[in-house]
């Protein structure tokens, strides 16, 4: 593993690595976050909110990572714009420098907007019914969080925020890498009716399976 690219922030230490074959890896704070070889569920959080929403038109991404959602979403024609909400500048910089070789690419979409701050903070303050899908995907879950700050995106005050930037029939999505019981009773509660899907992937040859909570306002 050799170091591609390092950033500190006020959340810590950004490191991307390449692996001898080529791929990209994401560690915050000496933790995964993703990796350029499993992206799977990383595009399974847009296609379900893609095949499940008749008007997918106006999206927010929570969490640009290496842009794999992203570009799932910029895909569908239906697609009118996605705001992508990302909290470290480093990561911004590394795609639309080239550090990460597709990015430029995915930046240049002129449906894209990309915005540096927390995506906590960009809920409260988007306008009343401005999106019509939420996607969240900035932890490895919300039992297992990158910054412990995000911990208030998922409680009640949190999804009221996303639900209040939803249109009436938005989907609000959230990636998890384990099964998240609290979440999906608090989107039960704060959003509507909840879909979970499964989305097998394989790890190191091992299979596994990660979590896509979909709820409907
Ligand atoms: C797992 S990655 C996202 C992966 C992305 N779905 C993809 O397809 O590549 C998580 C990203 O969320 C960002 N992040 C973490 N907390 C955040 C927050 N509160 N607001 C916005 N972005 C955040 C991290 O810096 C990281 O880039």
């Amino acid at each position: 593993m050799s170091t591609v690219a390092r950033a500190v922030s006020a959340r810590g230490e950004l490191v991307l690595s390449t692996r001898a074959d080529g791929v990209l890896e994401l560690r915050v704070n000496g933790v995964f976050v993703m990796d350029t070889e499993q992206t799977t569920s990383e595009r399974a959080l847009a296609r379900v909110a893609l095949e499940r929403s008749a008007r997918p038109f106006r999206v927010l991404v929570g969490g640009l990572g290496l842009g794999y959602t992203t570009a799932e979403l910029l895909a569908d024609p239906r697609v009118e714009h996605v705001d992508v909400v990302e909290i470290e500048q480093a990561v911004v910089d590394w795609l639309a420098d080239g550090t990460v070789p597709h990015g430029p690419d995915l930046l240049a979409d002129a449906r894209l907007s990309v915005h540096v701050t927390d995506v906590l903070a960009h809920l409260g303050a988007a306008a009343r019914a401005s999106y019509d899908v939420v996607l969240l995907d900035v932890d490895n879950g919300p039992d297992q969080l990158v910054h412990l700050s995000n911990r208030a995106l998922y409680d009640r005050g949190g999804l009221a925020l996303a639900r209040r930037a939803l249109a009436p029939g938005g989907m609000l999505v959230v990636w998890s890498a384990h099964p998240a019981h609290t979440l999906e009773r608090e989107l039960r509660t704060t959003i509507g009716q909840v879909r979970i899907v499964r989305v097998p992937v394989q790890l190191s040859h091992r299979d596994e399976e990660y979590w896509v909570y979909a709820a409907t306002r």
